[in-house]
């Protein structure tokens, strides 16, 4: 069966994954690449269509991300987001000038004629707009089809819609109509068929995971988060025995974890070597309070001990389950972006590795994997599992990380996710986990004044952990939480909730 491609040329936008996103909600394939690709490599691929995104950047600017013209000549119908709307108005003689009113935020939508593009959509729906340039004049070639609420040029397209460009985002939810744009686009203007499902990568992956690894040995190291399990399943069914698998033990996973996923791992044909590795990962964070440090500490002793097992196994290649969010960074049009955390499944590898990388989850975002897990048969509980960080607990204490912070933290978090869990809770929120804030505050327990640490309670919905709000647990769960931690877990006195989204928080305190 004929699988559509949409192409997406990112330009550098913040959001230019959100339309990877979008796009494949609507059950078609997308991916994303650099905007500078050359036109033979995008040939190659032969696209139903290509997106170009929104840049931070100015059209006017000296070193502004620039197009290849032959892709508007191509014949495969093109859509412009915002900057990606001026590029193309530009390239084909338009002029681009500094908004008299910047526009950012919700404007409404004045349709001004009718069109394809704008089937089923009406005039004064909500679009979300964020750009400080703005088209002041279009070339021929390209008629003005709706207008902002401030009468900016807000869709316009070929005469024969096969190039359209719009200055709202359709892509971020507060578009109220994106959905529809992008069916409209896709579907009835680019000829997309809707009939792409993460599941239909499994066979092709095993062919290829097979090709890749040949005779060759491969290790993998599975931590019970969904993505290493779901990986390693994958190369298990592709080269069996071949692959040997391994759990480290770091001292910083949940509450006797490692007990807990066994069972399932085996029955899924996976039987891990359990290496405990606890002291030394408390030895080299003795005193660390540092966040990075934490993480590079932690990703740098990983790393060690997959090049120890690596040798004594004469493996060639390492499993990872890395995901398409880790890989696609945005392209590089204005200076390096910020790196806000370094996660170590990707930042922390050293250039130069004896090891070459198996990632067979690096084109699915994090809700994919469950379907993708889904269709490998793996117990649900297993998929289920709310997400947890490579560094563990370490990067949920805040300050030091001693041995016995490490099971005040457990204990307080078994308890947390177990009242989740009968409340019937837990698969309702993407990721709960509680904090250790290790600051004293008074209390009072019977008689007695209490000086002891506080927990920080968290739970958010998400739907890949890129952008995140925090769920709101009824009072009453709050309430039960809060004094079984209180009553069970010597050392604390107080429980608080995180009540921040992300932005502006990010999910992890660290
Ligand atoms: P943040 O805290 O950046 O987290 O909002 C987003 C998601 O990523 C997880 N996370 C990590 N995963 N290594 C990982 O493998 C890391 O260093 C790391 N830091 C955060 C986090 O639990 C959340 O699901």
């Amino acid at each position: 069966m004929n699988i559509s491609t949409a192409l997406i040329l990112d330009f550098g936008s913040q959001v230019t994954k959100l339309i990877a996103r979008k796009i494949r909600e609507l059950n078609i394939y997308s991916e994303i690449v650099p905007f500078n690709i050359k036109i033979q490599d995008i040939l190659k691929k032969n696209p139903s269509c290509i997106i170009f995104s929104g840049s931070p950047a100015s059209v006017h600017d000296r070193n502004a991300p620039k197009i290849d013209l032959k892709i508007l000549e191509s014949g495969i119908p093109v859509l412009g987001i915002c900057y990606g709307a001026q590029i193309i108005s530009k390239m084909l003689g338009g002029r681009i000038g500094k908004s008299e009113i910047r526009e950012f935020g919700p404007s409404k939508l004045k349709k001004v004629a009718q069109s394809k593009i704008l089937k089923n959509i009406s005039s004064n729906e909500m679009s979300w707009m964020s750009h400080g340039d703005t088209i002041v004049k279009l070339p021929k070639s390209l008629k003005v089809l709706a207008k902002s609420e401030f009468g900016s040029i807000s869709v316009f397209s070929s005469k024969d819609s096969r190039i359209i460009g719009t200055q709202f985002h359709p892509e971020v939810m507060h578009t109220s109509f994106g959905k529809q744009f992008f069916k409209n686009f896709l579907i009835d203007i680019a000829g997309c068929k809707p009939n792409w499902k993460p599941s239909k990568l499994v066979q092709s992956k095993v062919k290829e995971i097979k090709e890749t690894i040949g005779k060759d040995i491969a290790i993998s190291a599975i931590s019970g988060g969904v993505d290493s399990c779901v990986s390693s399943v994958l190369v298990n069914k592709a080269i069996g025995k071949n692959l040997k698998s391994f759990i480290v033990d770091t001292g910083l996973m949940r509450y006797k974890e490692v007990e807990e996923i066994l069972p399932s791992l085996k029955k899924l044909g996976l039987r891990p070597k359990v290496i405990n590795a606890s002291n030394l990962f408390y030895k080299r964070l003795n005193n660390v309070v540092n966040p990075e440090k934490k993480r590079k500490i932690i990703g740098k002793t990983f790393i060690e001990l997959f090049e120890k097992e690596a040798k004594k196994s004469r493996a060639k290649f390492l499993v990872q389950g890395t995901l398409y969010p880790d890989v696609i960074e945005s392209v590089n049009v204005s200076g390096p972006s910020a790196v806000i955390k370094s996660h170590h499944n990707v930042g922390g590898l050293p250039k130069k590795m004896n090891l070459k990388l198996v990632e067979p989850l690096r084109d699915l975002f994090k809700d994919e994997v469950r379907v993708f897990g889904n269709a490998l048969k793996i117990n649900k509980d297993l998929i289920g599992r709310h997400p947890f960080p490579g560094p563990g607990l370490a990067i949920r204490i805040i300050g030091a990380v001693t041995k016995e912070r490490v099971q005040l933290l457990q204990t307080a978090d078994k308890i947390y996710i177990d009242i989740l869990k009968s409340k019937n809770l837990y698969n309702k929120i993407w990721q709960a986990f509680c904090v250790l804030i290790p600051i004293k505050t008074v209390g009072v327990m019977g008689d007695e004044r209490t000086y002891e640490n506080t927990i920080a309670i968290r739970a958010v919905n998400s739907v890949d952990g890129m952008t995140a709000n925090w769920s709101r647990i009824p009072h009453d769960v709050l309430d039960l939480i809060s004094s079984e931690i209180i009553n069970n877990v010597k050392g604390i006195n107080r429980v608080v909730y995180d009540i921040t989204s992300k932005p502006p928080s990010t999910i992890e305190l660290e």
